[in-house]
Order: structure tokens, then C-alpha cells, then sequence
């Protein structure tokens, strides 16, 4: 059994997919360990409700030294899903190799800071992109810049709106994250 650490900011729904691939058996040999947010959130009532341990690390002057301790040694992979504070180059040098993301764009288009939420989606709207869709991602110290691990595309149609666009990229979001967490692990 592999174990790995979540890190939550918000709504949780990666995780929700996370944990329903890991129970009907699409991620095997892993188990969440833990589950860190920086802040309350509906997240981690998702991780209540399936038993899994929950840490609240808030920001501030112990941040990255707390967020150090809560993380058991034996972890193989930190899964960063909807986390919304930035690791620091200490933390990413720490666990190289073994911190990933996924946002909601192609990177590495539409990505980098201020990149977040409804901003990717307006931003590649008024580009006029025809296609965008969501990546997962190894972190390192450069937002957004580690190599890609696995990409899911959706086409960007004429009428396309911020939120409609949203709404089908974080269903290739919910698709992709586990893939890409087997495939990382079991391969
Ligand atoms: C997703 O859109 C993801 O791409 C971005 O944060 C959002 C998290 O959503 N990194 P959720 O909390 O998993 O519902």
C-alpha cells in the first residue's frame, strides 16, 4: 500500500473522484493518509465523511514548518487538489518528484500566477482558443511550470462562456487526476 497526502483549499470535488477511484478499484495499492488544508472547507467534511485523518494548517509565520511535520516520512506522492497557497522552494525540494497538480488549462498555456479559477477560463475565451482543457502536472518552485504528466482536451465553442467551460473541464479534471495518480504509482 502506497500512501499519499491530499492538499485541499476548497469545494473538494478532485478529491470526492480521488477517493471514489481509489474505493471501485481504478487506483489501486494507495490510500489517502492524509488529508491538509490551509483553511476550513468543504473538503475536508468530504474526507470526514470517508474516515480519512484531516490536518487544518493555517498560514502564517509556521506555515511551511508545520505543513513539514504534518507529512509522514513514508509518503509517495502529495496530491495538491484545489490548494490554494503556494509551496515554497524548501518544501518543493524537499518532495521532488513527488508533489503534483492539476490545473485547469493546457499548460503551458494559461498558466502562471493570477491563473486560477473563472480568470484561465476568461483568458482563454478572449484569446479565442478553439480547444483548452485541464493538466496534471509535476510542482516545482515555477507556478505551473513542472513537466506534464498527463493532459485531457475539451473544444471551446462559439457561444463558450467562463462558466460553461468550467463546468466541462472539471469533468476532465475528475477523470485525469486519477489516472494520473495510478499510473504515477503503478508504473
Ligand atoms: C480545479 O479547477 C483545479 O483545476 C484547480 O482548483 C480547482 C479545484 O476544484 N487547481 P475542487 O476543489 O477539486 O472542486
Amino acid at each position: 500500500m502506497k500512501n499519499i497526502v491530499v492538499f485541499v483549499s476548497g469545494s473538494g470535488s478532485n478529491l470526492q473522484s480521488i477517493i471514489n477511484n481509489i474505493e471501485n478499484g481504478q487506483i489501486s495499492n494507495v490510500r489517502i493518509a492524509l488529508v491538509v488544508a490551509d483553511r476550513k472547507c468543504y473538503g475536508l467534511e468530504r474526507a470526514k465523511n470517508h474516515q480519512i485523518p484531516t490536518k487544518i494548517v493555517e498560514r502564517g509565520e509556521n506555515f511551511f514548518k508545520e505543513l513539514y511535520d504534518v507529512i509522514p516520512e513514508d509518503t509517495s506522492l502529495i496530491v495538491l487538489a484545489g490548494f490554494l497557497s503556494i509551496l515554497n522552494s524548501e518544501f518543493c525540494k524537499r518532495w521532488k518528484g513527488k508533489i503534483i497538480n492539476i490545473h485547469p488549462s493546457l499548460l503551458p498555456k494559461f498558466g502562471g500566477k493570477g491563473m486560477w479559477g473563472h480568470y484561465v477560463h476568461d483568458a482563454v475565451i478572449a484569446a479565442n482558443e478553439k480547444e483548452s482543457g485541464a493538466t496534471v502536472h509535476f510542482v516545482t518552485t515555477g507556478i505551473d511550470e513542472g513537466e506534464v504528466i498527463l493532459q485531457g482536451k475539451v473544444e471551446v465553442l462559439d457561444n463558450e462562456t467562463a462558466k460553461s467551460l468550467a463546468s466541462k473541464i472539471i469533468k476532465i479534471e475528475h477523470e485525469i487526476y486519477p489516472k494520473a495518480i495510478n499510473y504515477i504509482l503503478n508504473s
